[in-house]
């Protein structure tokens, strides 16, 4: 699995790394993720700067926009082309949310077939969840990640510093995959996030929560790289999460939102199994709510709509079932392959 250091500052360390983990380097790629690098400079942030022994190419003003819009074969290709000469034993370096280390770990799969590479992610589902377990790639016109590889960082360098010029939504939405991996198996680092997100400025705050969630993350994705088991549990909030937001798109919904919803819908499906309390349906949208995620379905998307956007509609036979991760106890879940429309549909009437 790929080495991770965590800490404020660490940014700094960055070459010394290379030096390590790429003895014999003479050149590195370095893919950031524009606006990033705009707002970290607006705010004399200080990166570390490039040393004299390595020629580095710094692929950021070529990139054609941030987040998202990077995740496209032009973008790989851009990135391709700009590296083509590393060698195999020279790094590539990924700086950015989880859209820049996926595109840029994805042209590190295909280069040479097979480039190490290093993850600098730069927002909060970046450092707790894209840099971590090796899943890279890009979308395709048909749907988000059909296109990628397993392929790990040597070294994920996570320095929370970054966080502070990251957009307060971004933060915020991104607590919801902290809060999940805790739901999943750390209660202690649930009950850290009850009273709220810390400031971005509380560094050993936020060095706690990446810490603890990507130790949470590491966990169930060992032994089951390639997603075929107990991995799977990640995907808590996500059936229903995914489909909100290819309804409402990213202005409207952040991914992080609608896994929070995703959440609640599960444990209301999860509570009508008994597998878990009412008490627990109503703790875990407290929680949410102290986070400032929002726990319902918007009033404008229509429970059919949501079930058409998980597969579980009319369309389909009358006997579909569907997968979904269902919390269960304090703390932990299970995957269940056998949920009904019937059953969905009153989970998600319920949330509203
Ligand atoms: N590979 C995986 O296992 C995995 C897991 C979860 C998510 N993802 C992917 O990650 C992507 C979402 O990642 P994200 O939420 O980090 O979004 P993102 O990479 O799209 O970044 C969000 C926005 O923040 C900006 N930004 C990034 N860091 C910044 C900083 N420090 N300061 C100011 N602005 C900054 C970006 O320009 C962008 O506009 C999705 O494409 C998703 O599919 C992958
Ligand atoms: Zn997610």
């Amino acid at each position: 699995m790929s080495e991770v250091r965590i800490g404020s500052g660490v940014r700094h360390e960055l070459w010394e790394h290379v030096r390590r983990l790429f003895p014999g380097a003479a050149r590195a790629g370095w893919v950031i993720d524009p606006r990033m690098f705009a707002a970290w400079e607006a705010a004399d942030g200080g990166l570390p700067d490039d040393p004299e022994a390595v020629d580095v190419t710094r692929v950021v003003e070529a990139l054609p926009g941030h987040g998202e819009a990077l995740k496209t074969r032009e973008v790989l290709a851009l990135v391709q082309d700009a590296l083509i000469e590393l060698r195999r034993d020279e790094p590539l370096i990924a700086m950015g949310g989880g859209a820049t280390t996926d595109v840029a770990g994805f042209a590190a799969a295909t280069l040479r077939r097979g480039m190490r590479w290093i993850a600098m992610p730069t927002t909060v589902v970046g450092m707790v969840d894209a840099a971590i377990g090796g899943k890279t790639g890009i979308n395709h016109p048909r749907g988000k990640n059909l296109l990628g590889a397993f392929h790990e960082p040597a070294l994920v360098l996570i320095d929370v510093d970054f966080l502070k010029t990251l957009d307060a939504r971004d933060v915020t939405a991104g607590t919801a995959e902290v809060y999940k991996v805790g739901r999943l198996g750390d209660a202690a680092l649930r009950e850290r996030l009850a009273d709220g997100c810390p400031p971005v400025d509380d560094a050993e705050a936020w060095i706690e929560l990446v810490k603890r969630a990507v130790a949470v993350k590491r966990t169930l994705v060992e032994g089951d790289l390639l997603d075929l088991g107990q991995r799977r549990l990640l995907n808590y909030g996500h059936t229903v999460g995914h489909a909100l937001e290819t309804l409402l798109g990213n202005e409207r919904m952040r991914h992080g939102e609608a896994i929070a919803i995703g959440m609640q819908v599960a444990i209301q499906l999860a509570a009508s199994r008994d597998l878990v309390d009412d008490d627990a349906v109503a703790g875990q949208k407290r929680d949410l709510e102290a986070l400032e995620l929002p726990t319902r379905i918007p009033d404008d998307v229509s429970t059919d709509a949501v079930l058409e956007g998980v597969g579980l509609d009319k369309k389909r036979q009358a006997d579909a079932h569907h997968t979904m991760v269902l919390p269960t106890g304090a703390a932990g879940a299970t995957v269940v392959t056998d949920v009904s429309e019937t059953e969905l549909r009153s989970a998600l009437d319920a949330t509203r």
